[in-house]
């Protein structure tokens, strides 16, 4: 008998070349057109397939599930996060979840680099005034656009997980002194070599910093991790950047202190309501206060291409009857 090949959906365009080795493997039906799904295309994909590859824009949630066919045994999402699927949900279903962790670690720690040299530096703000159509540079000035120093301030990174200890890397050797809050303590040989001073409690942490960096995952324990009230715990020339998720800092008291000038800029590349953004977030950022960009952190052709591979593997795994090598567990959640 000769066995079909699996039916893979993939809810929005791949690299190409990801896509022809998709082709070969599978019998893959591609958004080429990179359309993204609404919740009727999503259950109509659920129905059909073998296995599913999502992305961190489409909504995987118990009313999609629900109506899975028999068949899906698989998403294979094309994510490091995993907090558009109901994990939960799929695994009491016996759909097995994986997704695509590492490959993007170092990207993502650039991104975070760049934000956290962005803000106090005011890149965007200094670019900007080069290419401003009314205002003409006038030249260099002793007083004019003063920024805030990075060498020796304390940088608070929340979450030192693989992407965590990527950016205190990058930080230290830019001058930072490292600090970090953790659900574990990292061991003492990655402490020593990253000269990382461990905080158990995030309130004390946080008001101590000169910069905050989120880089912890999205999960129901993190919603909102940065509240109104850890929020006004900051210094009022602190900074907060953030590259892992927007529903870890609750976006609207963040936005009234910047507004109120009791924080002193953030540097965001992800949002609450993504893709949606406050306006007032924006309004802000045209006053230089804060830097947005729209959720670039794994935003290279090596790191998407990484990814894809990673999904090929985990699908061609899991079909050959083995365990796939990034399964989400619930321990993960
Ligand atoms: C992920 O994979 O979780 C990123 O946020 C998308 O690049």
């Amino acid at each position: 008998m000769v066995r079909r090949k699996p039916l893979v959906v993939v809810t929005r365009k791949l690299p190409d070349s990801v896509e022809t080795r998709m082709r070969e493997l599978f019998d893959a039906k591609l958004n080429i057109d990179d359309v993204p799904m609404d919740q009727a295309a999503l259950v109509e994909a659920v129905k059909t397939a073998d296995v599913l590859v999502p992305t961190v824009t489409d909504r995987i949630d118990t009313a999609v599930l629900s109506q899975a066919g028999e068949n899906l045994r698989l998403i294979a999402s094309f994510s490091n996060g995993v907090d558009h699927i109901d994990v939960a949900s799929a695994l009491n279903r016996g759909i097995t979840v994986t997704n695509t962790p590492g490959v993007l670690t170092e990207d993502t720690a650039d991104m975070t680099m760049a934000l956290i040299l962005s803000v106090p530096r005011r890149l965007a703000e200094g670019a900007q005034v080069m290419i401003a159509d009314k205002e003409e540079w006038a030249g260099w000035s002793p007083t004019w656009m003063l920024g805030r120093r990075i060498w020796g301030k304390r940088l608070g990174i929340i979450g030192m997980g693989r992407i965590g200890q990527a950016v205190a890397r990058r930080a230290k050797a830019f001058g930072l002194q490292i600090h970090y809050h953790n659900r574990r303590r990292l061991n003492s040989g990655i402490e020593e070599m990253l000269d990382a001073t461990y905080w158990d409690s995030l309130d004390q942490m946080l008001a101590r910093m000169d910069i905050v960096s989120v880089n912890c995952p999205h999960t129901p324990a993190t919603y909102h991790l940065l509240s109104a009230r850890r929020l006004k715990l900051l210094k009022p020339d602190a900074y907060v950047v953030n590259t892992a998720r927007g529903e870890v800092i609750d976006e609207n008291a963040l936005t009234r202190l910047l507004e109120a000038g009791e924080i002193a800029g953030a540097g965001l590349d992800v949002f609450e309501h993504e893709p949606a953004v406050n306006p007032k977030l924006v309004r802000l950022a045209k006053q230089g206060k804060v830097v947005l960009l729209p959720h670039l952190g794994s935003a290279t052709l090596e790191g998407r291409v990484d990814m894809g591979e990673k999904v090929i593997v985990n699908i061609k795994t899991f079909m050959d009857g083995h365990r796939p090598p990034d399964r989400v567990l619930p321990a993960m959640l």
